[in-house]
């Protein structure tokens, strides 16, 4: 999993969370070494953006005048979206950026494109890129805030944040003496490591289960469990998180079929029945029904998969609301 693909002189990705304490508070690289106390504030502002999004026509002047850059190499839905929405709702600048068509094509490289992008007096950058690193390297080489909206197979941080808070919600904001199955392609899901920083930090204990040629040899350095089966890591479990197979990463071979992988390790009701009573099931999107998880527990009652679209639009607004704050810090 922490293969990480280096971006030039991109230092390794691990650790890069800690990007978040002070001096650094303008970027958002990932949720390894951020604080319990970060975690929970912002767990907390975005509770309270979520009040006001549900507000009918709430809008706020709060980043009126903080340029914002959505530069997405990569394609995504849930997480542009989110993030241009966020920053409408908060009353920023914004522009994105998206590689297909722009002059990538013609050999600029990802950091001159950044920097002609950030030299039109942009504040803040929220950078996808297939590159495990990239967003640390862009914030060691350009003056704007950073924030990482999923790089290579490294972090995700603000899906982690709502996964984060769609548990608290689920869990009555409790997260000690709590189990958590993930179940998938642990290898090349950013979304699971963030996951497992985050839990690990609000004291949550995760097991993993998936095929073995998609499970890291480091995987318990993480602070997970490695369990055999799908069973196992539903058993006693207070939720579950399906991962989406990431054809797009996956060199040949590492699966049989999609139906193979669908009999052995997909979410079905059977399953999910071995879970504690309330226990709630989660996908980051976009989904392969009928693969990861069946339609009818993508659709049921202990599904929270469009609760997490609802709530990264609050974490989004608490995250860039917290970025905007500290531009003026020094790191
Ligand atoms: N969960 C997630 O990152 O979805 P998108 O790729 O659609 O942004």
């Amino acid at each position: 999993m922490n293969r990480a693909v280096q971006v030039d002189d991109a230092p390794a990705p691990h650790g890069a969370g800690a990007f978040l304490q002070a001096g650094n508070r303008r970027h958002l690289l990932g949720l390894d070494g951020v604080p319990r106390e970060s975690l929970l504030d912002l767990l907390a502002s975005a509770a309270r953006y979520r009040d006001k999004l549900r507000t009918p026509r709430w809008i706020s002047e709060e980043l009126r005048g903080i340029a914002i850059c959505n530069a997405f190499f990569e394609d995504s839905t849930r997480t542009r979206v989110s993030f241009e929405l966020a920053e409408q709702r908060l009353g920023a600048i914004h522009t994105t950026f998206i590689a297909s068509g722009s002059s990538l094509s013609k050999g600029e490289t990802m950091l001159d494109t950044l920097r002609v992008l950030t030299s039109m007096r942009v504040d803040l950058v929220v950078v996808r890129h297939r590159s495990s690193g990239s967003p640390a390297f862009l914030a060691r080489h350009l003056g704007a805030g950073i924030i990482n909206a999923g790089d290579g197979e490294h972090e995700h941080p603000t899906q982690g944040l709502l996964d984060l808070l769609t548990l608290s919600d689920a869990w009555n904001g409790r997260f000690e003496g709590r189990r958590f199955g993930i179940v998938g392609d642990i290898t090349h899901s950013r979304v699971a490591r963030s996951a497992i920083f985050g839990l690990n930090t609000l004291g949550a204990e995760v097991v993993i289960a998936g095929p073995p040629t998609l499970i890291p040899a480091e995987a318990e350095s993480l602070g997970c469990t490695v369990v055999p089966t799908v069973e196992e890591a539903m058993r006693g479990a207070d939720g579950v998180m399906a991962l989406r197979i990431q054809r797009e990463r996956m060199e040949g071979g590492l699966l049989a079929t999609l139906g193979e992988y669908a009999r052995l390790w997909g979410l079905t009701r059977e399953r999910i029945a071995q879970m504690r009573p309330g226990a709630v099931v989660l996908h980051p999107g976009p989904m392969n029904r009928g693969v990861e998880i069946a339609p009818d527990v993508a659709d049921g009652s202990e599904s929270r998969v469009l609760k997490q679209v609802e709530n990264g639009l609050a974490v989004r607004c608490a995250v860039l609301a917290r970025s905007a704050a500290a531009l003026g810090e020094v790191s």
